[in-house]
């Protein structure tokens, strides 16, 4: 018997972000990261108070909410937070029973088990709190052939949303806490979900001249499910963590990786599209090659694109994070690839951060 037997997860739900104009972010979901928008509700719908786009890419699915109204809770939270991740919603065969034993487990309950119904099926949905404002999700949907939600109107004339630029599914969602506070956040996720330490990250592992972090990864029993999550550490000048809380106003999502079988064509035509990557020093690429190995990609498009590579006993691992997806240096993207390493990239943490270091100095924030 596995830890987590009270607490199965199927897959990732969605996640959903609530955002200061969901209809101007759906474009760049679109038009950037190739995602179709494939179902919507708001006004038109008979929806009041909120308008929300679901974006999907292959299994991949996001949900871009905006408020409509000053007094909205939606309107505040992009308002003190900028655009960010709300909830991290998880499929799971029962809500009920996910939620239960959660809140039995010490789980604060954001909203209880419910049905939602359409002519499509019923969907199970309870809510938890997590970090900072946000929220997982319990989603029960074995009953449910509709395009999202009840309520959410389809966006897909005939059959399935095209499947965008080859972004598969998600890989982990990373979580910025507080200083002194990832431990209280390793335990939550091991008592309420039954999830084991991964890996852990040193401040001497991820530190370099000016700033340091710690990081500790959560996984479900069947490794589907990574939660990294990140505290500040002390250095000489101020970490990349203390420049998210300080601009986010607290903790939250940092970063959301998607899974690629091909990050070369991915990345080539994010970068078509007009996306914007972290630079990676030409420096990096000099002894790559001795440091990694053979690999199923070729080294100059890797430097061409600025894609990093990693490997470890298990595998190899080529990933690449996107500059901010916002005006505030809050929440971005990586991409990655991964061949048997179930790693985070430790070899690129000092290359990577030193880019993230450059972007910092350039906003004045270093
Ligand atoms: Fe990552």
């Amino acid at each position: 018997m596995s830890s987590n037997d009270f607490m199965p997860i199927k897959n990732w739900d969605h996640l959903e972000l609530w955002v200061g104009n969901a209809k101007q972010s759906a474009y760049y979901y679109e038009h950037a990261l190739g995602f179709t928008q494939t179902a919507y509700a708001g006004p038109e719908t008979g929806v009041r108070d909120r308008a929300s786009y679901v974006m999907d890419q292959n299994d991949v699915r996001l949900v871009l909410t905006s408020g409509l109204r000053p007094d909205s809770e939606i309107t505040r939270f992009a308002c003190s937070h900028g655009d960010g991740v709300k909830d991290v919603a998880l499929t799971v065969p029962s809500a009920t029973e996910a939620y239960r034993q959660a809140v039995q487990r010490g789980a604060r309950s954001v909203a209880e088990p419910h049905w939602l119904e359409d002519d499509y099926g019923r969907v199970e949905l309870a809510s938890i709190a997590t970090y900072g404002e946000n929220v997982h999700t319990f989603v029960n949907r074995d009953e449910y052939a509709g395009p999202y939600l009840p309520g959410y109107q389809s966006r897909v004339e005939n059959g399935e949303p095209a499947t965008g630029i080859g972004m598969l599914n998600i890989d982990h969602v990373v979580g910025n806490v507080e200083l002194g506070r990832m431990e209280h956040w390793v335990e939550y996720y091991e008592r309420v979900f039954g999830m084991v330490e991964l890996i852990h990250f040193s401040d001497e592992a991820i530190s370099t001249e000016y700033s340091a972090l710690m990081s500790k990864v959560m996984m479900d029993g069947e490794g589907k499910i990574k939660f990294p999550i990140n505290e500040p550490a002390e250095g000489k000048r101020k970490s990349q963590i203390e420049e998210y809380l300080d601009f986010y106003g607290g903790p939250g999502v940092q970063h959301v990786a998607l899974a690629t079988e091909d990050i070369v064509s991915t990345v080539e035509q994010l970068q078509d599209r007009g996306l914007h990557f972290l630079k990676t020093p030409g420096s990096y690429y000099e002894e790559l090659e001795e440091r990694v190995g053979e690999i199923d990609a070729e080294y100059e498009d890797l430097q061409r694109l600025g894609i990093l590579a990693d490997r470890d006993e298990e595998g190899y691992l080529l990933q690449i994070f996107t500059k901010t997806a916002q005006d505030r240096p809050t929440l971005f993207f990586e991409v990655i690839e991964r061949h048997g390493s179930r790693g985070f990239g430790e070899g690129n943490f000092k290359a990577l951060f030193e880019a993230i270091e450059r972007e910092q100095a350039l906003r004045g924030n270093l």
